[in-house]
């Protein structure tokens, strides 16, 4: 019989190396997360997945789930922390949700929606971000990136081309472009490769695409973020 672990008073089964997100997903169990996808080792960087787990906090993402650990998630204290860190995220960056091509499929807006964030309640930074529309078939809008890594990850360890990567610290961190001019189209990166559709937000964006796929018809105006999770997970 599989062990199991409990989730906001529920028994879940896991199994042997299951991180927490893994195991409430499988059961069709929704944790909030930006940073982590299934096709890549947790990052464990945003926070937004963080829970409770016998009583210490941690990153669901990356807490492997064991036999009889009493988790907490859904709770109004973890949820608030939540909203508060999205609000951060959307007053760091610049993000015009109207205007941006990726509304209605951005696990950000997605995630902000599901936490109930009304607005970025913070002062908003407004920070100079480059667009670079250098490349022939990507744009590349750096107002709305969320240093989630993924791009970075994908290129390097899928497509073997590096890319991609995080420069500075702190609030000075920002995704910067492996090439001499700093430009996406002095690099190697193709339309085809997996960086190029990894971004949860509107960052990489293939051009001559904007809108084919119409506003209401998109993975998040079908149903809220929890929803797409657990039919991805199924
Ligand atoms: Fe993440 Fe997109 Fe920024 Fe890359 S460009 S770090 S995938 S948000
Ligand atoms: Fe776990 Fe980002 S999803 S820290």
């Amino acid at each position: 019989m599989a062990e199991v672990f409990t989730l906001d008073g529920e028994d879940l089964p896991f199994e042997p190396g299951d991180t927490l997100l893994q195991a409430a997903r499988r059961a069709g169990r929704y944790i909030p997360h930006l940073c982590w996808h299934p096709d890549f080792a947790a990052h464990g960087s945003c926070r937004i997945c963080v829970v409770k787990a016998g009583g210490r906090m941690g990153a669901a993402c990356s807490v492997r789930a064991a036999p009889g650990l009493q988790v907490e998630s859904d709770t109004a204290e973890l949820n608030a922390q939540r909203k508060t860190l999205l609000q951060m995220l959307f007053i760091e960056g610049n993000h015009f949700c109207p205007s941006c091509e990726k509304s209605g499929n951005c696990l950000l807006q997605a995630t902000a929606y599901q936490m109930g964030m009304e607005g970025p309640h913070f002062e908003e930074f407004y920070p100079a971000r480059p667009v670079d529309a250098s490349h022939d078939d990507i744009l590349l809008d750096l107002n709305r990136c969320i240093l989630c890594e993924l791009c970075v990850r994908a290129s390097r360890e899928v497509d073997g081309k590096n890319v991609f990567a995080i420069a500075g610290h702190g609030i000075h961190a920002h995704l910067v472009v492996n090439s001499e001019s700093g430009k996406l189209a002095d690099t190697d990166m193709a339309l085809a490769d997996r960086a190029a559709s990894i971004c949860p937000v509107g960052v990489i964006l293939p051009k001559r695409q904007g809108f084919v796929i119409a506003i209401g018809q998109r993975r998040y105006d079908e149903g809220t973020a929890a929803d797409a999770d657990r039919q991805e997970a199924s």
